[in-house]
């Protein structure tokens, strides 16, 4: 089944489909184990410096490869793809799907490169994602309000483009919080009821159990997170180093990457509601 299949059908279902970043081979497994033991399918994400970090072609050839052995239903996508030339080497690359962000540029710019992406990823039959809104990054200033997409420029926007899958800007923010999240669940309806693109909530880490279930109720359908991966991670990371002075790095990692996998099975466990 393609990514654009997979979204309508838990869109259809009310259902949300995990969007998770990966990192290393030990977060990928991490990622796989859980959606294995689950039964659920996964988006796996890269960004800009994972592909630096690891090199494109690898990373790739790594998932895909993983997916199999873990008899994963799973898609490739680019996430925060900051540049029409990043997105054109992943599509070559063979990515299901690629996240065009420009959302910091002017709408009209915005509209520009994503509908660029759009005719490009076409051919390529891929799932192209944009972001529009201020949804802070990690290190810029969170919750700003007046910032939330609106309806008309969301209506607009999907017009003007033709993007399937787009990131609205509703009260998430990514990284940690500094206080309690508030999601905009009434713009979030009224921009669901406006047009019928895929909805996404970035910044998903840290947002409470409920909160996410009322976000998917309400017309989100794809979930990405990446910081409590992780957080969870090191965390665990750093306390086998703390407890041993083992320097064999194949008995270290085992425990972080089965932090992952707990986290992940109860992540798939909230986000599959119906
Ligand atoms: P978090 O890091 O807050 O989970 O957000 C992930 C994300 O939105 C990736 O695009």
């Amino acid at each position: 089944m393609t990514l654009q299949e997979k979204l309508k059908e838990y869109q259809q279902k009310r259902k949300g489909l995990l969007a998770t970043n990966f990192y290393n081979l030990e977060t990928l497994q991490g990622v796989l184990i859980a959606a294995s033991r689950c039964h659920a399918p996964v988006i796996l994400q890269l960004t800009r410096s994972s592909i630096e970090y690891m090199g494109l072609r690898e990373a790739v050839a790594l998932a895909r490869r993983s997916m199999e052995t873990f008899e994963v239903e799973g898609w490739l996508h680019l996430d925060h793809g900051d540049s029409y030339e990043l997105v054109k080497r992943c599509l070559e690359e063979g990515f299901d799907s690629v996240m065009i962000d420009a959302s910091n540029k002017s709408f009209t710019e915005n509209v520009e490169i994503t509908r660029q992406v759009v005719e490009e990823a076409q051919k390529y039959n891929a799932n192209v994602e944009a972001e529009l809104g201020y949804i802070a990054k990690l290190g810029q200033s969170q919750m700003v309000k007046t910032t939330n997409t609106t309806v008309s420029e969301a209506v607009e926007f999907v017009r003007q483009t033709s993007v399937n899958t787009l990131a609205i800007a509703i009260g998430s923010s990514h990284g940690f919080y500094k206080s309690e999240p508030h999601l905009n669940i009434q713009r979030l309806k009224e921009i669901h009821k406006a047009i019928e693109t895929i909805l996404v909530l970035h910044g998903s880490s840290g947002i409470p159990d409920e909160m996410l279930q009322e976000a998917i109720s309400n017309g989100i359908t794809k979930i990405n997170l990446a910081t409590e991966i992780k957080d969870t991670f090191m965390k665990a990371l750093k306390q086998t180093l703390q407890d041993s002075d083992e320097i064999d790095l194949r008995k270290v990692f085992p425990n972080a990457c089965e932090s992952v996998v707990d986290l992940l099975i109860h992540k798939f466990r909230v986000i599959n509601i119906n």
